[in-house]
């Protein structure tokens, strides 16, 4: 696996947006601190029950791929991802959006899009070919976020999670489809063999 190294140089200037809400890169140095909010945030938000030694698997790695909203100290919202070769040495660069949750009082507001958005310009400055992620099928908050992004359904997951529940594996091309190493063979931009090629090329997955 080829990992992307937690970057050295400092946190960028936090950004802020009209409700004071600041957005921040995490910070390696303030692990002890920000690693137990972020944690606490998403498992009080995500289905998942997710061990401490998956949050270091992606922050000891890929934390300049992790960024946080906050208003004044407190935590409210993060996304976590990360980004490597998918299908091996050769395969396109895949970036991966692992956990995102915004504090329930502050969603709507778009906080999670701008991390989002985050994550991915700080994909793209690494040229990643593509980002990945899996959401629930229910999940109609997510949906809408993501595919506004430009995001397409390339599978249907029967039973992903732990609870039982179904998820869409969405897909964002951030380069030519075809010019892609992973791409459809039928042209369209979706995986070779990870959807029902008898999709219309709008939606790949109904
Ligand atoms: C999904 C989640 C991160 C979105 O956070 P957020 O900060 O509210 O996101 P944004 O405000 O940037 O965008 C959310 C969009 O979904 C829309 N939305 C919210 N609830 C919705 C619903 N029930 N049905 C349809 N759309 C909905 C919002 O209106 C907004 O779209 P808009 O900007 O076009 O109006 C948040 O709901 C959350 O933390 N959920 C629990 C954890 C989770 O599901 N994480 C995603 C795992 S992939």
């Amino acid at each position: 696996m080829s990992a992307t190294h937690i970057s050295p140089s400092p946190t960028p200037t936090p950004s802020k947006d009209e409700d004071e809400i600041t957005y921040h890169r995490y910070d390696p140095s303030q692990e002890s601190v920000q690693l137990d909010a972020i944690r606490s945030m998403i498992s009080t938000d995500l289905s998942e029950p997710y061990s401490i030694y998956v949050y270091r698997y992606f922050l000891y790695q890929w934390g300049d791929l992790c960024y946080m909203a906050r208003d004044k100290s407190e935590l409210v919202g993060v996304v976590v991802g990360k980004l490597e070769p998918h299908r091996g040495p050769g395969g396109p660069l895949r970036g991966y959006i692992a956990m995102l949750a915004t504090k329930e009082a502050y969603r709507g507001r778009g906080i999670a899009t701008k991390l989002v958005q985050m994550a991915i310009e700080a994909m793209k400055a690494q040229d990643a070919d593509e980002v990945a992620l899996e959401t629930e099928t229910t999940n109609a908050a997510a949906l809408k976020l993501y595919e506004r992004l430009g995001f397409l359904r390339s599978k249907r997951l029967h039973r992903y999670y732990f609870n039982g529940n179904s998820a869409f594996r969405l897909i964002l091309y951030l380069k030519s489809p075809i010019a892609g190493a992973g791409g459809c063979e039928c042209g369209c931009p979706g995986e070779e063999g990870e959807h029902d090629h008898s999709h219309n090329h709008e939606q790949h997955v109904a």
